[in-house]
């Protein structure tokens, strides 16, 4: 049995602890300086106050502080910091990591770089290592359909372990696997972030439609809502990401597969990306969306604004047309551009 070091105790690092202590492993629960009252209140109540949860045996929670003493013999580290405490855990990890450990992100998000080319977070979290550390360090992600509090609940799924070298993928995959936890891998580990970042920014716009209906005074005397235009969007989401990882040369099937698709499906089902969809398509700009959901992850937003500048540069490149992506194209004019719900619909649905 391995002792794993979690590192971010909000939602989805910690639900990972319900897989790995019921694999036997002895887990060490880090919080962020962030997370100083979560890790207080699991300590104090043996639960987890966010996913309402008494913790598996064999869970020890520590606080910001312990980290280099929870990082001491630990065989495989989880990231469980969302895109916004990458850099910080990149260089929090660093005096600690040894090359033989293995790390697990199940951070979502993508960034662009100055020559606008799109940059996948473990890239970014190995940017803050010491180049002794980078070549030789084993590091994974997940892609593929699974919301925290159902993990908790070990409630069943299928998620996709990835990685460039797949052997680090199958042992990580091997440490987490349960029976409700399947596991499968992949060694295009690009492919599986892109998809996992993009389904956020895609969630936005089903939300959307949410908002919109509720403008429009609900389901009208005969029921009838806004699901077409909702599912639309699912569909189109789906083509655009297929499009999208065409470009980039990467597994184009992932789209309609765990990672697109299937990521997306559970994300549209409600939550807080589903919410900010809603208050945009009600009609709030964006910094009120975020001002009403302050607290909340919302990489949604984060994603639209990557997309933003990266889009020009595939074109510039040749990879994609100017007008190829339309319903991403709509979102950037909703949230990065001012522009209203109404037009992002009759724009994003256009034949
Ligand atoms: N919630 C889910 O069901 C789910 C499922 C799969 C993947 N994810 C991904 O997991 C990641 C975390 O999501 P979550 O739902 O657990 O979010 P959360 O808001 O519950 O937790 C966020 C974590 O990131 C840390 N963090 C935030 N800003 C930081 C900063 N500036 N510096 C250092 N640390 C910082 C917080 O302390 C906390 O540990 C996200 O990338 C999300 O896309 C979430």
């Amino acid at each position: 049995m391995a002792t794993v070091a979690i590192v971010g105790a909000g939602f989805m690092g910690s639900a990972m602890a319900w897989p790995l202590a019921d694999n036997g492993h002895s887990v060490r629960l880090v919080g962020t300086p962030l997370d100083a009252e979560i890790i207080r209140q699991c300590r104090a109540e043996g639960a987890h106050p966010r996913l309402r949860r008494p913790l598996p045996a064999g869970v020890r929670p520590c606080f910001a502080e312990e980290l280099g003493e929870a990082l001491a013999g630990a065989d495989i580290v989880v990231s469980g910091v969302n895109s916004r405490g990458v850099r910080w855990l990149g260089s929090a990890l660093a005096p600690h990591l040894r090359p033989t450990q293995l790390l697990l992100a199940i951070t979502k998000g993508l960034e662009v770089g100055a020559d606008g080319a799109l940059v996948i977070l473990p890239d970014v979290l190995a940017a803050e290592l010491p180049a002794s550390l980078r070549e030789p360090l084993g590091m994974a992600a997940v892609g593929g359909p699974c919301i925290a509090g159902e993990l908790a609940g070990r409630r069943d799924t299928r998620v996709i372990f990835g990685a460039r070298d797949l052997g680090v993928a199958e042992r990580l995959a091997a440490a987490c696997r349960t029976p409700y936890y399947r596991v499968t891998t992949t060694a295009d580990l690009v492919a599986l972030e892109v998809c996992a970042a993009l389904k956020n920014a895609y969630a936005v716009a089903v939300g959307v439609a949410s908002g919109l209906l509720e403008r429009r005074g609900g389901p009208d005397a005969a029921g009838a809502q806004l699901h077409n235009a909702a599912a639309a969007m699912f569909g189109q989401a789906c083509a655009e990401m297929r499009r999208l990882l065409e470009a980039l040369g990467l597994t184009a099937a992932f789209a309609a597969g765990l990672p697109g698709a299937g990521d997306l499906y559970v994300t549209c089902q409600g939550g807080r990306t589903v919410r900010l969809g809603r208050l945009l398509g009600l009609g709030h700009p964006p910094e009120e969306a975020r001002a009403a959901l302050r607290g909340e992850t919302l990489e949604g937003l984060e994603i639209v604004a990557v997309m933003a500048r990266a889009l020009p540069a595939l074109a510039a490149r040749g990879r994609l047309g100017a007008e190829e992506l339309p319903l991403l194209r709509g979102l950037i004019g909703l949230i990065a551009e001012g522009r209203s719900a109404d037009w992002f619909l009759a724009t994003s649905l256009a034949a």
